[in-house]
């Protein structure tokens, strides 16, 4: 089974992805409902947290962990690797390499949480990459609880989108990364406001687009996966709202199962 966690529902972007780019392949979701969001949370309890959610995907059958999570994958996957011996996937590396490779301008704006902005983690990896780049990035706090409570066509999503994306804009970059689970519901917004010619790189496509090509590399772990095309998406809180949001993310409908955090 994959194992995937994010702070909430956010994550089922990359579980989307997932079952586009290795359709069949079981997976297992657990997504911190009663906890999240991690974003404005210090990097020492998202840390602690996302040892716990490993601890829980290894203990259901997980042979391999994403995390689904911007914020705990900006501050905790150093912490993750170290404690487990199982593939650790993480969405910052997949969009930073797909950034630099696509940029031509190498004038590259990430958007995410607090948390994952002031981590400093994507300029530290994309200066690793090719230290000419111009990294500017931008903390887009309000984002998130639009997302959950479903407003992505209301105008005053478009007026946020627009006021937050604006010093990116005078910047002129040519690629943006969305450097959070929750972005890529807002995507045309996105696009629109940053113009066509902006490259948009959605992490949770970087990120299944690796899981796929280091399956392919590594045919004992691949073997070792279950393929019966079962999903089962645990929740540490289960509401109406998280059910509705979750469903309309995947366009199926989707039973969460209830498990305590912690
Ligand atoms: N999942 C978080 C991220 O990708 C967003 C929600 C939260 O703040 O917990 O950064």
């Amino acid at each position: 089974m994959i194992g995937i966690f994010d702070s909430g529902i956010g994550g089922l972007t990359v579980v989307k992805a997932l079952m586009e780019y290795l359709p069949g392949y079981d997976i297992i979701y657990f997504g911190d409902t009663a906890r999240t969001p991690y974003g404005t949370k210090s990097s020492e309890t998202v840390k602690k947290y996302a040892l716990e959610n490993t601890e829980f995907l290894l203990s259901k059958g997980a042979k391999v962990i994403v995390i689904a999570c911007n914020t705990a994958s900006s501050v905790a996957m150093e912490s993750v690797a170290e404690n487990f011996d199982v593939p650790i996937f993480e969405v910052i590396t997949p969009a930073v390499e797909l950034s630099i490779n696509t940029s031509h301008k190498l004038c590259i704006g990430i958007i995410g949480t607090r948390a994952t902005v002031k981590s400093g983690i994507y300029e530290k990896k994309i200066k690793e990459l090719n230290p000419q780049a111009k990294v500017y990035s931008r903390a887009c706090p309000l984002l998130v609880p639009l997302v959950e409570e479903g407003w992505l066509k209301k105008p005053e999503t478009n007026m946020i989108v627009k006021k937050y994306l604006h010093p990116l804009k005078v910047r002129q970059i040519d690629t943006l990364i969305l450097g959070c689970t929750h972005y890529p519901l807002l995507k045309n917004i996105i696009q629109k406001k940053m113009g066509k010619k902006v490259n948009i790189i959605d992490s949770s496509i970087a990120v299944a687009n690796n899981v796929k090509a280091f399956l392919e590399k590594h045919k004992n772990l691949d073997n070792m996966l279950s393929k019966k095309g079962r999903c089962r998406f645990f929740v540490s809180d289960v509401t109406e709202q998280f059910e509705k949001t979750a469903t309309s993310m995947l366009k199926r409908k989707i039973n969460l199962e209830h498990v305590s955090s912690g």
